[in-house]
């Protein structure tokens, strides 16, 4: 498994991680404007390897009509097909981070902050390591590319899981419960951490 820092050409195998794992799904343009704003700040774990590639093969051969998307393109009226099972050749996409500075309008008087918009790890590559190294990967980049002196994100809690890889993993403070953060009415823990420049 490699990690590394994620491109453009990556989005849409993000996009579609983020859809298998997880309910907070973003339009395309959501992931481009991370990538593109903050590119040294988003991460994502891939794998070569020769058997898990040839599966996915197979899976997207059985692949259902109706999950590939038609679009016309509106200058040339040629059809594009947009297929949300997409995978890069030769390499298969097993988790990500997606991360961003904060630039919300009411941030004037905050010290530069950073915040994790999602994560994810695919299932059967879960608890080997991957999110902790997809997160320090971009707590670092975070903190030494765009000077981020903490940062943030939320949290569903229910989710054991994450609570603990940020709670007690990477020692993220839980700031406050936000009450129906969720669609489906749900908590959410808002957690921070502090960025410091020698970890
Ligand atoms: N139960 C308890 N602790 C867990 C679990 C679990 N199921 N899974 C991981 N952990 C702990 C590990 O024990 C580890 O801590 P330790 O080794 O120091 O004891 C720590 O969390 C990190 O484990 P990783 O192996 O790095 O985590 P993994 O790669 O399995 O990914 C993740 C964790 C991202 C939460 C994964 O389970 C997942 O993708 N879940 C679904 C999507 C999700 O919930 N994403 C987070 C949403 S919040 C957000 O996006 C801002």
């Amino acid at each position: 498994i490699t990690i590394r820092r994620a491109t453009v050409n990556d989005m849409i195998c993000m996009q579609n991680a983020n859809l298998h794992n997880l309910p907070e799904n973003y339009m395309l343009k959501y992931y481009m404007y991370h990538i593109l704003s903050w590119p040294e700040a988003s991460f994502v774990a891939t794998t070569t390897d020769i058997e898990v590639l040839e599966e996915e093969k197979e899976q997207l051969a059985q692949n259902k009509e109706s999950e590939i998307l038609s679009l016309e393109d509106t200058e040339t009226g040629a059809i594009i097909k947009l297929d949300p099972t997409y995978v890069a050749p030769g390499e298969k996409l097993v988790g990500y981070v997606l991360a961003k500075m904060n630039d919300d309008a009411d941030q004037k008087d905050e010290p530069l902050n950073g915040h994790i918009t999602s994560l994810s790890v695919m299932r059967t590559y879960r608890r080997m390591g991957l999110a902790e190294k997809l997160m320090r990967q971009a707590l670092f980049a975070l903190r030494e590319v765009y000077q981020a002196e903490y940062v943030s994100l939320h949290v569903r809690e229910s989710n054991r899981a994450a609570l603990h890889l940020y709670r007690d993993t990477l020692e993220f403070e839980v700031l406050s419960v936000e009450k129906s953060y969720y669609q489906d009415g749900e908590d959410a823990y808002a957690m921070k951490k502090i960025l410091d420049l020698d970890e």
